[in-house]
């Protein structure tokens, strides 16, 4: 099933999402709809809050990266109840986009390394460092789980430029491939 995309203005993708547990109804089938959620919208990394769910889960799949960094020739997974334990190395920028901000696109600069537990779909879990694109991918859906979004990461000025350009989102104004929750609407 692919579900509409949250988009900016709705309140859901500013809440700090929940833990799940083991037990959360049909886990495996929610899994497989954020990606395919997200291969419909074209995009790389999917958070729950993005359908909707305040829950802490992302997806990510950077395996069509791979010409440029071959570590990501299997990086394809789900995080659950994932936890940052460490961000280190130099900042550097990279032009990122989110499916919730349509035809927004700035040059965002993040630590160069993390260090993250999290479980995968078995509920089995892992510790690992990522870095390079994987470990901006990861910061960027990480950050979801915490209701922040990339535009928070602009300086002040940045952020009061796009002030139109948010407010046509809200609205849905915005047209895209996929099909988008406008907040206060079902
Ligand atoms: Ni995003």
């Amino acid at each position: 099933m692919i579900y509409p995309i949250t988009v900016y203005g709705d309140p859901l993708l500013r809440q700090t999402a929940k833990p799940i547990n083991k037990d959360y109804p049909e886990l495996a089938k929610l899994i497989e709809d954020m990606f395919e959620t997200m291969y419909f919208s074209d995009g790389v990394g999917l958070a729950a809050p993005q359908i909707g769910l305040s829950i802490r889960i992302f997806v990510i799949d950077a395996t069509t990266y791979a010409d440029e960094e071959p570590e990501l020739a299997n990086f394809k997974k789900a995080f659950i109840n994932p936890e940052i334990i460490e961000r280190t190395g130099d900042e550097w920028a990279l032009n990122e986009g989110c499916l919730s901000l349509p035809e927004i696109r700035e040059d965002i600069p993040r630590p160069e390394m993390v260090r993250i537990k999290y479980l995968d779909e078995n509920f089995t879990e892992h510790d690992e460092t990522y870095s390079g694109f994987a470990a901006r991918v990861i910061q960027h859906e990480y950050d979801h789980l915490d209701g922040i979004l990339f535009i928070d990461l602009l300086n002040p000025l940045k952020r009061r430029l796009l002030k139109s350009k948010l407010t046509a989102i809200s609205k849905g104004k915005i047209s895209t491939k996929y099909r988008q929750k406008l907040p206060g609407k079902k």
